[in-house]
């Protein structure tokens, strides 16, 4: 049954700041009604919140953050946008927590690296008991933990999905296998100018992602369920994955990332495209009268996607906790995550919105319904403080395999225990720097 999230007569707290702006109004759920609703205890004064490039139609994230100025003139707060890349945000937010200056509220981090800032000390943990957890989805929630303790709440979530040209297949491939040879029958017509597997493939964690889904497709794992490495137990998983990544990305596997792929299959060159949620909504707009590719969406084949997102974290050595934890609460209550989700394409955190009428609504069918069925089978990276530098090893051997038919090193299981136990490369080596 499809719930109407505007119309919920739950006990929930509604603020409206219509009046002003003529903005919707902002729902809060019963776990922060408290602090939210009494402004007097959220400690007065500017809230900084240090994010990467809001990527959502029509910046819905900074829509929020508005709509709580609105209601909270005391505590208003501002985001500092970095970089649309993964790892320069990440080098620029550590340098910022680091430098002790105080100067940052609230980090919006990685899926991948709230373990590193918890280990580190530069975000606080939040009191459970006050969360209604289980209202979340299990696996982004998952990536707000760490060491036992909860560090984050999660603020949108992400999966890659298979985004292919409707006009060309009638319907998308269910194996890899099937990927490929459309791909082949593709190049093997006269004329064509429509070619393969647009993804994330530049030396950054997008290639560390797109290679995981190629490999976990192929049946192979890099690092189990218990984060071990085990690479050196499907080596030939490996191989086949990387090797059909060879043949069906775009010819010399370019370095795109998430907006260069986008625009590739925007400009009609490529069949297929790995992207995160929110190229769709983007990806649906005509641009300046040039007509909007024709596509469909699917889970990638044998629901190979791997889990991302961002989780929002309260700095360590913030001065307003209070009025960071309300903040961090607010930005993942049901009704924003609607927002964000039905606005912005940023996809939900909170289960309930996935049957909202207004989301449903929004999206032509069966998109949601997709996108539920790819975050459901989403694989997980391992949430180790030190997996930024194993990303690193990784993909500095992914990189040397696919394009200069480099082998794999022979001490690639070691390499990479290492490296997630964050140990440093013996002097004379060859590891990555
Ligand atoms: C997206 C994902 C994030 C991932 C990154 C890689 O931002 O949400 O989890 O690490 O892309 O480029």
């Amino acid at each position: 049954m499809m719930a109407r999230l505007r119309n919920w007569q739950r006990p929930l707290a509604w603020s409206s700041a219509g009046a002003v702006v003529g903005i919707v109004a902002v729902l809060v759920t019963t776990a922060v009604t408290s602090v939210v609703n009494d402004p007097g205890r959220l400690e007065p004064g500017p809230i900084v919140i240090l994010s990467g490039r809001d990527d959502s139609l029509g910046a819905q994230r900074q829509q929020l953050v508005s709509q709580w100025n609105l209601l909270h003139p005391q505590s208003p707060a501002r985001i500092v946008e970095l970089s649309a890349l993964a790892d320069a945000q990440r080098s620029e937010m550590l340098a910022r927590a680091q430098s002790g200056r105080g100067e940052i509220d609230i980090f919006n981090l990685d899926v991948t690296w709230t373990a590193e800032f918890a280990d580190a000390g530069y975000i606080q943990s939040l009191d459970e008991t006050r969360i209604p957890v289980g209202s979340f989805l299990t696996g982004p929630m998952d990536t707000c933990r760490y060491s036992g303790q909860l560090w984050a709440l999660p603020f949108n979530t992400d999966v890659g999905l298979l985004y292919y040209r409707s006009d060309l297949l009638d319907h998308p491939p269910a194996t890899w296998k099937a990927l490929e040879d459309d791909v082949t029958m593709m190049r093997a017509r006269s004329g064509n100018d429509v070619d393969g597997y647009a993804g994330q493939f530049a030396d950054y964690e997008g290639l560390t992602v797109n290679a995981l889904e190629l490999i976990r497709g192929a049946g192979g794992s890099i690092v189990d369920n218990q984060g071990d490495v085990v690479v050196e137990d499907h080596l030939a998983q490996v191989s086949e994955g990387l090797d059909r990544l060879r043949v069906i990305a775009p010819t010399g596997v370019p370095e795109l990332d998430e907006t260069s792929s986008t625009q590739l299959f925007r400009s009609g060159k490529a069949l297929f495209m790995r992207n995160w949620p929110v190229a769709y909504r983007s990806l649906a707009q005509e641009l300046e009268g040039a007509p909007a590719v024709r596509f469909g969406v699917a889970p990638l084949p044998a629901g190979s996607g791997v889990l991302g997102g961002q989780n929002l974290a309260v700095s360590a050595d913030t001065a307003r906790p209070r009025a960071a934890r309300a903040l961090v609460e607010f930005l993942t209550s049901d009704r924003s995550q609607q927002i964000l989700f039905e606005r912005g394409g940023l996809p939900a955190t909170r289960k309930v919105v996935y049957s909202d009428q207004a989301v449903r609504e929004r999206y032509p069918s069966p998109y949601v319904a997709t996108l539920e069925q790819a975050l459901e089978g989403a694989e997980l990276r391992p949430a180790q403080p030190h997996y930024a530098r194993f990303s690193q090893v990784f993909r500095t051997a992914i990189d040397g395999y696919l394009r200069q038919n480099a082998p794999l090193p022979d001490d690639i299981q070691d390499q990479l225990v290492g490296a997630l136990k964050g140990r440093l490369a013996p002097a004379g080596d060859n590891w990555p720097r």
